[in-house]
């Protein structure tokens, strides 16, 4: 039997070894963005990470510590995705657009997908504010629901590869389009009023469309709106017609050009 301190050894060597291979794979995923980007392949590629999955699961299959190197590999694929947004961003994403572009959706995929922090200003406001939009806006009105969102953009600041999906509003301020410049990359989705109106007509959450549930309204709104929404943008995405995947694979390959 090996004494203690000889085991303790051989860890250590492991452990040693587990580091130098880990870097080893690290670095891979900067290379990894690099070819995708010069072969114009898909830089999140969700089809190739389910089955990266599937090989592991192989290499596993008959690991007597299967269970145990599989939550590894959680980590460590949890990991390279944080390697590779470092890889292809510097900056928050800021989300904008007309309410039912995507937002919400697009941000929830591009959490996960980039293992990036998600903060969404309408459900920072509901959580300090204590109730729902629509009571805000009934209580107080839109004004003060708007300073609600300029104070919301500003205890943004400080927080770091997050994907920041904005009130469809939110961007009619100039200082919001400063403040969130600071720190952020604005990506406008946008949508026909159309495919909008087919999002939303069954929200009872938007109080700037109550009682103006039709195309006629919100195609007028959107004109109104529409200068300010492309001054503040720094990429445009179209979401008819695609779906979120396609979406998000558009956008990321468009803010890492
Ligand atoms: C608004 C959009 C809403 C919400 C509020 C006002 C707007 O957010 O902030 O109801 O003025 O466009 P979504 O765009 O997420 O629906």
């Amino acid at each position: 039997m090996r004494t203690l301190a000889e085991v303790q050894k051989d860890i250590t060597n492991c452990d040693e070894e587990i580091i130098r291979l880990l870097t080893r794979r690290m670095e891979r995923v900067g290379e990894l963005v690099a070819c995708r980007k010069a072969q114009g392949e898909a830089i999140i590629a969700a089809k190739e990470e389910r089955l990266k999955n599937e090989e592991i699961r192989t290499l596993l299959a008959d690991n007597p510590y299967k269970e145990e190197l599989s939550e590894v590999f959680l980590g460590i694929g949890r990991a390279a995705k944080v390697a590779r947004t470092k890889a292809l961003f510097r900056h928050n994403i800021a989300l904008i657009g007309f309410m039912g572009t995507g937002k919400s959706t697009v941000s929830h995929y591009l959490r996960d997908a980039l293992a990036m922090e998600e903060k969404e200003t309408d459900a920072m406001i509901v959580e300090s504010e204590g109730m729902p939009i629509t009571e805000i806006f009934e209580r107080y009105g839109e004004s003060y629901f708007r300073n609600r969102e300029s104070e919301t953009v500003l205890k943004l600041q400080d927080v770091h590869r997050a994907i920041i999906s904005c009130g469809g509003g939110l961007v009619m301020r100039d200082e919001n389009i400063a403040n969130l410049k600071k720190s952020s990359r604005i990506v406008l989705l946008t949508a026909t009023p159309e495919t909008i109106l087919e999002r939303v007509k069954n929200s009872r959450e938007r109080p700037i469309l109550n009682g103006h549930m039709n195309v006629e309204y919100i195609k007028e709104l959107m004109e109104k709106r529409r200068v300010q929404y492309e001054k503040a943008a720094d990429v445009i995405i179209a979401t008819d017609g695609k779906n979120v995947a396609e979406i998000c694979e558009e956008l990321v390959y468009r803010l890492s050009e």
